[in-house]
């Protein structure tokens, strides 16, 4: 049977390691052991503001990822020139405001034509795959076209938010949409961002997206999967 591919985000590892400046949790060991699990990539957000994953995670991941490094970050000039540096076998390109708690909403990528368009041919000169994430808006898929990326993630973070309904539903076909029109236009159709264990299998069953990037439904669900072993370990270390 064919599945999708997993790109597994692991930035939340790095958040709970800076909530305390300590070196653990340390991301890169989070990295290997979703390859060993059968992850086929790794997802990490160098933030401007290195809020969670730091330079050092994002070069040592590049020295120790098997399968593929993809460097979700902004279309500014310092960003590019870390990931030229790093090479990442892939960049995704997202918005980023500083206040926000996360991404919000996806790249307009015709409106920062300019901007992405130079970004994207910096990056793809030198062997780096870039892709756009934006909402799913025709316009933005035939602009991420014209700017000369070649993969597209496809922004389900408005659609996870929203409750049951008939705006969900719409939602869901302009996901499907979109994904359509950008696998006919040549593009690698990905997804992501607030996909979790009870919504995922909407998105799989659009056919044209090939792979998904998720991140914090699978660390809060590492922390439950690993409660029990951590308290029995430390209860074991107490005995006198
Ligand atoms: N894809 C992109 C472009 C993102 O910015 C993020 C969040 O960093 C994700 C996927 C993963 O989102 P989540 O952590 O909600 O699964």
């Amino acid at each position: 049977m064919e599945r999708l591919r997993l790109g597994v985000n692991v930035d939340h590892v790095a958040t709970l390691r800076q909530a305390r400046g300590t070196i653990y949790p340390d991301p890169v060991l989070a990295a290997a052991m979703s390859e060993l699990a059968g992850a086929d990539q790794i997802t990490v957000h160098l933030r401007e503001d290195r809020r969670h994953i730091q330079d050092r995670d994002v070069r040592l991941l590049r020295r120790t990822v098997q399968t593929r490094l993809n460097l979700e970050m902004a279309a500014t000039n310092e960003m590019v020139e870390v990931a030229i540096d790093v090479k990442p076998d892939e960049v995704t390109l997202v918005p980023e405001r500083r206040e926000e708690l996360t991404t919000e909403g996806g790249l307009d990528v015709a409106g920062r034509w300019a901007d992405i368009a130079e970004a994207t041919r910096r990056l793809t000169e030198q062997g780096i795959a870039v892709s756009l994430f934006i909402d799913p808006d025709p316009a933005q898929v035939a602009a991420t076209c014209d700017v000369g990326a070649t993969i597209v993630e496809l922004h389900t973070g408005t659609w996870c938010d929203l409750p049951e309904g008939r705006e969900r539903r719409e939602e869901l076909d302009r996901l499907t949409l979109a994904a359509r029109e950008a696998s006919e236009a040549g593009l690698m159709v990905a997804a992501g961002h607030g996909l979790h264990y009870h919504n995922v299998r909407e998105v799989v069953a659009i056919e044209e997206i090939t792979e998904l990037n998720i991140g914090h439904a699978i660390v809060a669900r590492a922390l439950f999967h690993g409660f029990e072993r951590a308290v029995r370990d430390m209860l074991a270390l107490m005995a006198r």
